[in-house]
């Protein structure tokens, strides 16, 4: 019993040793392949094993033959599962490699294509995050591209929209100075007007500008839905007079809603310009507030006949405006826009629908209590 309690001693110093060393080695080649590391423990394992018999064999517990059996077993063992080792080490290393190659092509701004062989749970992990962030940045790249693609449409149709009237402004003054405008007058209205209609354009740009930047500062005051729609109506009323256009709000609720309102009167009045405008002379444009469950919904109701379905989720992109030919009078395109942009800076939604004869369009607020 004694002697087997020492054995097992002796055995254990030996193995520890060995254990010492190899945890030693393995600390100094923790930065090499996993190959490396996998052939250092199996190599541990045996060398434990050899140690203790040896340890053994000198406190005499062993004959020399024992010893020489022994010995060659251990030989054996170490042969296989030291090729054993180093098979699984290259072959987790061939994977992990694979796996290095993909990650780097998405890298590039190609796409993630997972490796076909998996070498263990850990790397498939990896796998499917890897590829899980290929996809959200192919998506952001696509975001970028489309915003990209519209910052450079929209630079583009502003220059012509601007062009224009610039154009126009030119040959008017030219006339003015080389005395050959017959009724300067009529020429100085006009040019009064182009003016006004680049400084709207611009005012527009700078307020989308400030929209897209974020650093658009809202005072949000409380007042009546009856008071903000009551405010944009009576603004609107000179350009209804002009088109022959019946301006209608009875259907306004006395509703609170916490808003900026000038933010909010610009968001009603470029509501109402649109419907004037694409209604034809003798029909209404309709103006309501209402509570909903969803909070506070204003909305403006014209004459124009409805939105083609297709594009009724692109009236509110910057710079869309329809099918028609990108020439004056009309916006540039930026009052939806801004609209949204508005709308959504007080936690609001912009949304249009089809009703008979024209189109709805309609902000819903949050509603406040009270
Ligand atoms: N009330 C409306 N009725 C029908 N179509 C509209 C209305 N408001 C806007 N649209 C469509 O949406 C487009 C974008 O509107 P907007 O952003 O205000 O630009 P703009 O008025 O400068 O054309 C318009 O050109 C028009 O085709
Ligand atoms: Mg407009």
């Amino acid at each position: 019993m004694t002697d087997m309690l020492l054995i097992a001693l002796f055995a254990f110093l030996g193995a520890a040793a060995a254990g010492l060393l190899g945890a030693l080695v393995l600390w100094m080649l923790r930065h090499r392949s996993l190959a490396v590391s996998l052939t250092v423990v199996a190599a541990v394992a045996v060398t434990a094993m050899l140690a203790g018999t040896l340890t053994v064999a000198w406190a005499m517990f062993l004959s020399a033959h024992d010893l020489s059996v022994v010995t060659t077993v251990v030989a054996m063992a170490a042969v296989v599962s030291l090729a054993t080792a180093m098979l699984l080490g290259r072959w987790v290393a061939a994977r992990s490699r694979d796996l290095t190659l993909a990650a780097r092509s998405f890298g590039d701004g190609g796409t993630f294509d997972a490796p076909a062989e998996q070498a263990n749970a850990e790397l498939a992990g990896l796998t499917r995050e890897l590829a899980a962030t290929s996809a959200k940045l192919e998506s952001s790249r696509e975001r970028e591209r489309a915003l990209e693609r519209s910052r450079r449409e929209l630079v583009a149709w502003i220059s012509h929209d601007l062009r224009t009237p610039l154009t126009g402004l030119r040959a008017m003054s030219e006339a003015l100075e080389d005395g050959m405008a017959a009724d300067s007058g009529r020429y100085l209205r006009q040019m009064r007007k182009e003016v006004e209609r680049m400084n709207d354009m611009v005012g527009d740009l700078f307020e989308l500008s400030r929209i897209h930047a974020g650093s658009l500062t809202l005072t949000p005051t409380r007042v009546s839905a009856h008071d903000l729609v009551g405010d944009a109506l009576a603004g609107a009323h000179p350009l209804a007079r002009e088109h022959g256009v019946r301006l209608v709000g009875d259907l306004v609720e006395e509703v609170p809603v916490e808003v900026d309102s000038k933010e909010m009167s610009r968001v009603m009045g470029n509501l109402l310009i649109n419907a004037i405008r694409r209604t034809p002379a003798d029909g209404t444009v309709a103006v309501a507030a209402r509570r909903s469950p969803e909070g506070v919904v204003l909305s403006v109701t014209d004459g124009c006949g409805g939105i083609p379905d297709e594009d009724l989720d692109r009236v509110f992109d910057t710079g869309w405006r329809g099918n028609h030919a990108r020439t004056p009078p009309g916006g540039a395109g930026l009052g939806l826009a801004i609209v949204r942009g508005i709308v959504e800076a007080h936690a609001g939604r912009a949304g249009v629908h089809n009703v008979s004869g024209g189109c709805c369009f309609e902000v819903t607020l949050p509603a406040v209590a009270g």
